[in-house]
């Protein structure tokens, strides 16, 4: 894989790098991307499963699809890219993670600093009372929705669904990450959701080389400094091999 000139430049000379991924970037360890050929929003209706209401109106249902979420996630583990982006941090001082994923493989795969703007699927908590449960607390076997032990409220899990705030501290945090960067990865992600796909948009307008790496094009294609199409397991640690090159590791 040839990488521009000026890509390379900015790989030798940056400080701060920026990834902003999504479920594509998870897709090789075996996890559903939600559009695309195989997303799960062709078979399913986020209407029903990913909001508050649906939860409030069939718990036990949206229940058991996040329970069988968990499972994949929980049988699978991080991919190529995910521990090629934790491995950016041999050899940048300044790496950080947008995600918008909640399956929390850039954790497993070591990466420290994590801004998840859609939540944590292992981590949950009561709807009336707010008390958290992590995963530990849950039986995965069980398909009904587990009740609180303080207050008997629903439990849910701490993901953003539709219609809901993004964690506006994280977010901000986030942003200003972006907008300090000099690289901005945006890596397995359709960039439709917002305001999640405003974090690439913001690092470009404050002079971020924005680098897409993708299967296929996408609504940020046209706007991004380079596009590297193909599985980002494959492309990320050829990047990575670059930057030793580079840097004579
Ligand atoms: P999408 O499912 O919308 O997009 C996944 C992207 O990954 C697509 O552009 C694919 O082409 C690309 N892709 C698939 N396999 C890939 C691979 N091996 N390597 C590189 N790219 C690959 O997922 P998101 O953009 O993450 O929100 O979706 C954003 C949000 O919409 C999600 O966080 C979720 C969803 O509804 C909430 O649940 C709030």
């Amino acid at each position: 894989m040839n990488l521009d000139e000026a890509f390379l430049e900015r790989l030798k000379t940056a400080n701060s790098i920026v990834f902003f991924t999504g479920a594509g970037i998870s897709a090789e360890s075996g996890i559903p991307t939600f559009r695309g050929k195989d997303g799960i929003w062709n078979k399913l209706k986020p209407e029903e499963l990913a909001n508050f209401n649906a939860f409030l109106k069939n718990p036990d249902m949206v229940w058991e699809w996040y329970q069988h979420r968990r499972t994949i996630i929980h049988e699978t583990g991080p991919n190529p890219a995910h521990y090629a982006i934790a491995n950016f941090e041999n050899y940048y001082d300044d790496v950080s993670v947008v995600t918008q994923n909640v399956d929390n493989l850039h954790g497993r795969a070591g990466s420290s600093h994590i801004y998840e703007l859609h939540g944590n699927i292992e981590r949950n908590f009561c709807v009336d009372c707010k008390t958290d449960y992590d995963d530990s607390k849950i039986d995965l076997s069980n398909k009904q929705v587990p009740k609180c032990e303080e207050c008997g409220g629903l439990i849910r899990p701490d993901v953003v669904w539709f219609g809901e705030m993004l964690p506006q501290l994280v977010f901000a945090n986030a942003q200003r990450k972006a907008e300090q960067s000099d690289i901005c990865f945006v890596v397995g992600t359709s960039a439709v959701i917002y305001p999640a796909a405003y974090i690439p948009i913001e690092a470009k307008r404050h002079g971020s080389y924005l680098v897409e790496i993708n299967i296929e094009e996408t609504e940020i294609s046209s706007y991004v400094d380079c596009s590297l199409f193909g599985k980002a397991g494959e492309i990320m640690p050829v990047i990575l091999d670059q930057i030793k090159q580079l840097k004579n590791y």
